[in-house]
């Protein structure tokens, strides 16, 4: 069978370094492993407009923010098919055949959903469309006969749905869809980059995002005003590691090769939180540290993105070719859900032909 990726993200802003270690770099190393057979990236349009109708131009405006973020990290277009979600009309009709396979409890148990919408104060007026966006995804997935989905744990219950829906539509109507495997980060720190301010999520509306465009002078300024440990108030005392935002970035980013380079006084991150712990080492020395590392992680990301703004029309380009072929793709697998279900009346001979006989003695 082939092995096929696909994943994606909305675009309602920049992508952030959350989203890079949580996701993006992975899917650049999956890349780059020539392991797969063939690689979709998909910005998310039409799922980021379940929950903005009221402002298309935001959505508009971020695509190619999210385009350049992809490019930046090394996306390669010659490897990976970068498309955006609303140029494929196929994954709508097969959404449409998939909500008959899906209850309205199923989808309220969602945890995800339910976060969300708490989070946007829904309460009773949920558009339905947010509300039935976890069908729309296994229609995304599906579409392309992904067999691997690098995702945030955020997606679990995504990828659980759509496992759902395969089973149940390849038990109706014989074997047709791919079940897809969830692929998550590695490193217990990339699940979910707190923000700047310690907070779980990191959001734009909270301002404690650090995006993957930052450039060097604001970078350093977030990195020096982050949440550590409140109680390590002098260098003397005692510091926890636990719920420190530093040192989960560190966790995430961090290689030893960058101790020898800028502090060479330890050899790797236990020896520093070990050091911590224990008392005698202050934040800023922490956070300088961590400041050297995140820039040395991102400057080449600057630099790509650099390249690619400065031709806009060709990243555009690009979306439209990968559009094309994602369609091809999906055009096929819907081909092949309508023949399963029975609803190709026309290229069905054997329909016409006993539909006649029923008819011919009358
Ligand atoms: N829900 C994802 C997010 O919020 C975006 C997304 C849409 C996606 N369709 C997908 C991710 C299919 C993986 C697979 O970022």
């Amino acid at each position: 069978m082939s092995k096929i990726i696909l994943t994606g993200d909305r675009p309602t802003g920049k992508l952030h370094v959350g989203h890079y270690v949580g996701s993006l770099r992975r899917r650049v190393q999956l890349q780059n492993s020539n392991e797969f057979d063939k690689i979709f990236i998909m910005i998310a349009d039409a799922q980021a407009l379940t929950d903005n109708a009221d402002n298309p131009e935001k959505i508009r405006q971020n695509i190619i923010e999210v385009a350049l973020d992809y490019l930046s990290a090394g996306l390669d277009p010659e490897k990976s098919t970068l498309f955006i979600q609303s140029q494929i009309p196929q994954l709508c009709e097969l959404s449409f055949y998939y909500m008959n396979l899906v209850t309205v409890s199923r989808l309220q148990r969602n945890p995800t959903v339910k976060s969300e919408i708490q989070m946007r104060n829904f309460e009773t007026s949920i558009p339905v469309g947010f509300f039935t966006y976890p069908i729309s995804q296994a229609a995304d997935i599906t579409a392309f006969k992904a067999t691997c989905v690098p995702v945030g744990e955020d997606q679990l219950p995504m990828l659980e749905q759509t496992k759902e829906i395969v089973r149940k539509f390849n038990a109706v109507y014989g074997e047709t869809l791919v079940e897809p495997e969830i692929l998550l980060p590695d490193n217990k720190a990339c699940l979910r980059l707190p923000g700047t301010d310690g907070k779980a999520k990191m959001s734009k509306s909270l301002g404690n995002c650090i995006y993957l465009s930052e450039d060097e002078k604001e970078l350093s300024r977030k990195v020096m005003s982050m949440y550590t440990d409140p109680d390590h108030l002098k260098v003397s005392d005692p510091g926890k590691i636990e719920g420190n935002t530093v040192f989960t970035y560190l966790d995430a980013f961090c290689k030893d090769e960058y101790f020898a380079e800028y502090l060479p006084d330890y050899n790797n991150l236990d020896e520093l939180k070990e050091h911590y712990q224990r008392g005698g080492l202050g934040d800023v020395k922490v956070k300088k540290f961590l400041n050297k590392v995140l820039n040395e992680e991102l400057a080449p990301l600057r630099e790509r993105r650099r390249q690619y703004e400065k031709d806009i029309p060709y990243v555009y380009e690009i979306l439209k070719k990968g559009s094309e072929t994602a369609r091809e793709t999906a055009e096929q697998t819907l081909t092949e859900v309508k023949n399963a279900m029975k609803i190709n009346y026309f290229e069905d001979e054997q329909l016409i032909k006993i539909q006649s006989e029923k008819y011919a003695n009358n």
